[in-house]
């Protein structure tokens, strides 16, 4: 039986049941009044295109639709087809950007004119939020924008400006620009680049008019993190935007993950529960400090947990600070509780098939969807974005949800994701989306993944059984069966394959091995 108290449902968002059976399929929320366009506004090399795309993962992961509508790429792609029917290469060097190029800033702004126009009529077709990734450095850019967008009745309009004078954070902008095989810059060495770079800022800077305008709505971050303005915010969504937008820094830093311990639930193939960790779940309990200690240096961390014991355990042997989050706990499921997969497909027969057909959506009775807990974490994501490194360490559903937000998941993929037990993943974001590494450690443990049935009623490999190989995991569930049979096999793999593979430094390994030796579960090897 299992010993939690079931959670009434009244955190998750009342919405009409569509599907017959226990549970239910909730329908995604109606955002079709919601319709922004976001536009940019910032010099070259200020994270214009960082903070349009941190802004796009985060809204849809809350399931708004949205979209970047870049200036720049559209620019590059007419350049690339011109090309491609024999016109020869379009010269965007930094003169192209200059200012008394009459020219060359009709044809920008004839872009900029196109990239809105389609952001518009996508707006009105489906879209929530349009966000134009341009500089729109000048007043008169902005007034014409303006203009467009009152044009169309149910469209709002907000400027969101990075203003950046950090010339580190510009230094950084720059190089990434240079070495990043930048199509303006094809068959350039990188100091060319770079030089030609600087002066297209120069350029933009000679006519640059930063937001003061009383009459429109914007938000103004100042060097990301130290200071934001916000002038005539109006609607729900356009403040959901601005708060985001104040939680975001840029320092680098990493997020770790890691679930909990192998669980004695995990063993009996049970699911939900407040049981404590096995004894294999507890080896990677005392094994994780040396691990995170390797990875993270003498950096500063922060660990958060659920409330549930098999995640307090597996934090209790880290020295750092600790947060537990009730958000954190594990997707409530609610009358299943405590039920192994097998009982609920024998007892729930329709429910069960109603999950695999729709896993994001299903919502288990007196209990949660995965909606339901995306919505529940909100508060995670945003209190993440404003610290810097922090473990995290919580259960299957609630970390496929928080790494769907970091990777851009969609909802079919989310539920599915990978989340293997007594692995940690760290996750650094990047000007583009975010660096992911896994370090397993070799302590057994049985596969939770339940993959998603081929067919309507695919076979379903029991939790509690051996892992088993699947794609892209082959070498690692090989190794991990290889430490099943043959404990000092372990040593072996990890001697040779430290670093490379699987990620894992010599000294954490062999500290884990020897705390494994501590256990009595390895013979120590001569
Ligand atoms: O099996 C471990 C577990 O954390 C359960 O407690 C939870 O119900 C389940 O994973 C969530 O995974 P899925 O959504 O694939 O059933």
């Amino acid at each position: 039986e299992s010993t939690r108290v079931l959670r009434q449902t009244s955190k998750a968002p009342s919405r009409a049941p569509s599907v017959s059976g226990i549970g239910t399929v909730v329908e995604k929320p109606d955002y079709s009044e919601a319709k922004i366009v976001v536009a940019m506004v910032g010099l070259p090399a200020r994270g214009k295109s960082y903070l349009s795309n941190k802004l796009m993962r985060y809204l849809r992961w809350l399931e708004y639709n949205v979209d970047v509508f870049n200036v720049g790429q559209l620019r590059r792609s007419k350049a690339r087809a011109a090309m491609q029917t024999g016109g020869g290469k379009v010269d965007h060097s930094a003169t192209y950007f200059s200012h008394s190029n009459a020219e060359a800033s009709k044809i920008r702004e004839q872009l900029a004119n196109e990239s809105l126009e389609s952001l518009i009529s996508w707006l009105k077709k489906e879209g929530n939020v349009g966000i134009m990734d341009a500089t729109n450095s000048t007043r008169d850019r902005r007034e014409w924008i303006r203009h467009r967008v009152a044009q169309e009745p149910n469209l709002q309009l907000m400027f969101l400006e990075s203003f950046c004078d950090d010339p580190v954070v510009i230094a950084a902008n720059v190089a990434l620009k240079a070495s990043s095989g930048d199509p303006d810059y094809a068959g350039m060495s990188r100091e060319d680049a770079e030089r030609d770079f600087r002066k297209r800022i120069e350029q933009y800077e000679s006519v640059y008019q930063t937001i003061t305008e009383p009459d429109i709505s914007y938000c103004r971050i100042l060097n990301v993190g130290q200071r934001v303005t916000i002038n005539r915010i109006q609607s729900y969504l356009q403040s959901r935007v601005a708060f985001y937008l104040m939680n975001l820094h840029l320092k680098p830093r990493s997020i770790y993950l890691s679930r909990h311990g192998e669980s004695m639930y995990n063993v009996e193939g049970k699911i939900g529960g407040d049981s404590d960790l096995s004894p294999r779940g507890f080896e990677y309990a005392k094994a994780l400090p040396a691990l995170v200690r390797d990875n993270i240096g003498d950096g500063p961390l922060e660990v958060w947990t659920s409330t549930l014991q098999r995640t307090q355990q597996t934090g209790s042997y880290l020295p750092f600070e600790k947060k537990t989050w009730k958000s954190l706990d594990e997707l409530d499921a609610g009358v299943c509780d405590g039920m192994t997969y097998e009982e609920i497909e024998e007892k729930y027969p329709e429910d069960y098939e109603s999950r695999d057909e729709d896993k994001f959506n299903y919502r288990y009775r007196g209990g949660e969807s995965y909606r339901d807990v995306v919505v529940r974490l909100e508060p995670v994501i945003m209190e993440l974005e404003r610290q810097e490194n922090i473990l995290i360490i919580a259960h299957q559903a609630i970390l496929r949800c928080l790494y769907a937000y970091f990777h851009g998941k969609t909802q079919e993929e989310l539920p599915y994701i990978k989340i293997p037990l007594h692995t940690l993943i760290k996750i650094s974001p990047r000007a583009y989306g975010c660096h992911e590494e896994r370090y397993p450690l070799p302590i057994a443990a049985v596969d939770t993944h339940r993959p998603k049935p081929k067919g309507k009623k695919g076979a379903t490999p029991s939790i509690g059984a051996p892992p088993a190989a699947e794609e892209g995991e082959g070498d690692k569930n090989e190794a991990k069966e290889e430490f099943e049979s043959d404990p000092n096999a372990a040593r072996d793999y990890f001697g040779d394959k430290a670093g490379k593979g699987l990620g894992v430094k010599p000294e954490s390994v062999s500290r884990i091995l020897e705390q494994k030796v501590q256990t009595g579960d390895m013979a120590p090897t001569a």
